[in-house]
């Protein structure tokens, strides 16, 4: 995306900070003091009316808006400026009563009944009427509101009701699939109906793959997914559509979820349909907990085309979702923040302002906690926001790119994952993070773009587990290649095309010739088993017979069925290079390989040797974010600021 139509622009820049606030769950009396509490907290903007749709739309064609009029004002009076949302998340009970054919349904033919959230088809037209009605409604009244600076379309778009098995989506789907194919008999083709006699001779006759005897046919599963992301970001456009119409001058955003395990959006191909992109992320336990909201930062940066973006949600300390809800420790609250901030957020909000009472997120943390404003939570709320008004000028300024890239693809993570595979086991986000983990171990800065970007400018591109590599993206790899560049890529890669079917006369198909290597049968691994290397290392989960037909061998196998054959290879191509790593070795082991691969190429850390690993570099324009890694204080002495120290979970802002 380019040329985001971003938040104000009145010539006095800064970094906007604020929440999803919920006044309708809080009686009058409280509201002048959450605004009292967020001037001091210095919160710029505010999300409004994300679940209000059965506040606003009490039944069908009653508003009462009077409570949403009072609460703009309010903030206005203070200075704060509304994300105003288009209150279609949740539909009201009334209205699931009188159209239950809206309710989602799932893969078992089993009813989402109400009661949670986001019980809509993002296919019915019945409910698309009337979500458009009440937009309009909400545009029409707020379109020219002073404090309106942005629209929030619905909200997560997707999170819990991407796959529905409807009739409805059974019908969109047959309108897309004729839409992409054509004819039935293409389809036929793409989808190889010619096995387990499938063949079609309508597409009438198509459904979703709804829960069958067994393995469902995987182009069919893969297009339901590729279905499923355009269907719900054609209602984001449906709503856009609206907003544009009635409030031009309002840009359009929705909140993505770059994070964690959610695959269902395609947001590199959604980036184009909002007018900045946002994200809300929130840390999920483990070792490599940070990293991850690193890369998700990391990565949402490059999704929003280099430009700032804006976090719209993560959690000042626990949320309420996990098994076991950990508290945030000292630091990691602005910490957290301080990350998104480093890799390009202009903005950064909490899901929520006040804490709830009631309902289920009732012990998810908020910005004014239960324990009121006299807690080490609200304190350090307050020292953010004057953190972030240091910062201010650092508004609008894109995140340096980097010399080397990681790839990611939602059409791989997609087909990769999808059953009948020589190993269930492979999980492909994973596999990206332990090389951005390995990268951040050696202090190497690297940016996590989409498959679809240009690869100009980056000497390295790695592609973990890139399966689907459609011709197009062959031809780019090998320009990459041919051009000097050095491609690192790994098993599972390069194996089948748009359709998911495989590229014949060895594997890899598509990266073969490029790779200058044979495979004619993958060795994944049992479960506890492994295959020593000889540079010391041990894989796990995956092994592969490797012919050499033009590489060097920088490691092999030592033990276990391919012992003797190359486990990690590299072809030199004029003065480029292509890698294979034929095995998982985690973040540990990929660390002294990717160390190797990157001095091959020439691509130094830009950070001391002695800070390598202990803290994460970022940096936008002049300024650098100098980011512990680590539970201990780290002496940054060497980076020559003012900073001395960098404590345990600190975060060291160095501007030139
Ligand atoms: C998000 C959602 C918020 C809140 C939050 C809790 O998925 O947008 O409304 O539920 O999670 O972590």
């Amino acid at each position: 995306m380019s040329n985001p139509r971003w938040l104000r622009r009145d010539g006095n820049p800064r970094l906007e900070y604020g929440a999803d606030y919920n006044p309708e769950q809080w009686p009058r009396e409280t509201w002048a003091e959450d605004v009292r509490a967020m001037r001091e907290a210095g919160v710029t903007v505010v999300s409004l009316a994300i679940f209000s749709w059965a506040k606003i739309e009490k039944a069908e064609g009653q508003y009462d808006f009077g409570w949403l009029d009072e609460a703009i004002e309010l903030l206005h009076a203070n200075g704060i400026s509304v994300d105003l949302a288009t209150a279609t998340a949740s539909p009201p009970p009334w209205l699931t009563t009188k159209h239950p054919e809206i309710l989602p349904v799932d893969v078992h033919g089993n009813t989402i009944w109400p009661g949670g959230r986001q019980q809509w088809r993002p296919t019915s037209p019945i409910f698309r009427d009337y979500a458009l009605k009440l937009v309009r409604e909400i545009a029409t009244r707020y379109g020219n509101h002073p404090a309106v600076v942005a629209w929030h379309v619905s909200n997560e778009l997707g999170c819990h009701n991407i796959y529905d098995f409807s009739d409805d989506a059974a019908a969109a789907f047959r309108v897309w699939l004729r839409s992409r194919y054509g004819t039935v008999d293409a389809l036929n083709e793409a989808w190889g109906t010619a096995f387990w006699s499938q063949w079609y001779s309508d597409f009438d006759e198509i459904l979703p793959p709804r829960q069958a005897a067994t393995h469902p046919n995987p182009t069919q599963q893969l297009d339901f997914k590729r279905f499923s992301s355009d269907a719900l970001k054609d209602y984001l456009r449906a709503e856009k559509a609206i907003l544009r119409e009635i409030s031009p001058d309002v840009p359009v955003t929705t909140n993505f979820m770059v994070m964690g395990e959610t695959k269902g959006m395609d947001y590199a191909d959604w980036a184009a349909e909002v007018d900045f992109v946002s994200n809300d992320h929130y840390r999920l336990p483990g070792a490599q907990s940070l990293d991850e909201l690193s890369f998700s930062a990391n990565l949402t940066g490059n999704i929003a085309g280099g430009d700032p973006w804006f976090l719209m949600e993560h959690s000042t300390s626990a949320v309420n979702w996990q098994p076991i809800n950990l508290a945030k420790k000292p630091g990691e609250l602005a910490r957290d923040s301080l990350t998104h901030v480093a890799h390009g957020a202009d903005a950064v909000c909490f899901f929520q302002w006040r804490q709830s009472r009631a309902g289920a997120e009732k012990y998810h943390s908020g910005m004014y906690p239960h324990a009121g404003t006299d807690s080490t939570l609200f304190r350090d709320v307050v020292d953010l926001g004057a953190r972030l008004r240091d910062l201010a000028s650092l508004q609008g300024t894109p995140r340096t790119r980097a010399r080397a890239a990681i790839l990611f693809d939602w059409n791989s993570w997609w087909a990769v994952e999808q059953d009948s595979h020589p190993t269930s086991r492979l999980r492909y986000k994973q596999e990206a993070l332990d090389w951005y983990t390995a990268f951040l171990n050696l202090g190497v800065r690297a940016d996590v773009l989409p498959a679809g970007s240009s690869f100009d400018g980056y000497d390295v591109v790695v592609a973990p587990v890139l399966h689907m590599v459609p011709s197009a993206l062959a031809a780019r790899l090998t320009a990459f290649v041919d051009n000097g560049g050095h491609l690192i890529t790994t098993y599972f890669s390069g194996i089948v095309d748009e359709n998911d079917h495989v590229g014949l006369g060895g594997y890899p198909g598509a990266l073969r010739d490029l790779l200058g290597l044979r495979i004619e049968e993958f060795g994944p691994l049992l479960d506890g088993d492994t295959a020593d290397l000889d540079n010391g290392l041990t894989g796990t989960l995956w092994t592969d017979r490797i012919d050499i037909t033009d590489a060097e061998v920088l490691a092999s196998y030592k033990t276990g069925d391919q012992a003797g054959r190359p486990a990690i290879t590299r072809r030199t191509v004029g003065s480029g290079s292509a890698a294979y790593v034929s095995t998982r070795l985690g973040p540990d082991g990929l660390t002294p390989v990717l160390g190797d691969l990157l001095s091959r190429a020439g691509v130094e850390s830009e950070l001391p040797s002695s800070l390598r690993g202990l803290v994460e570099l970022a940096v936008r324009g002049d300024t650098r974010f100098i980011i512990n890694r680590t539970e201990e204080t780290v002496d940054i002495t060497a980076l020559g600021g003012a900073d001395r120290t960098l404590t345990a979970r600190g975060v060291a802002v160095l501007r030139a």
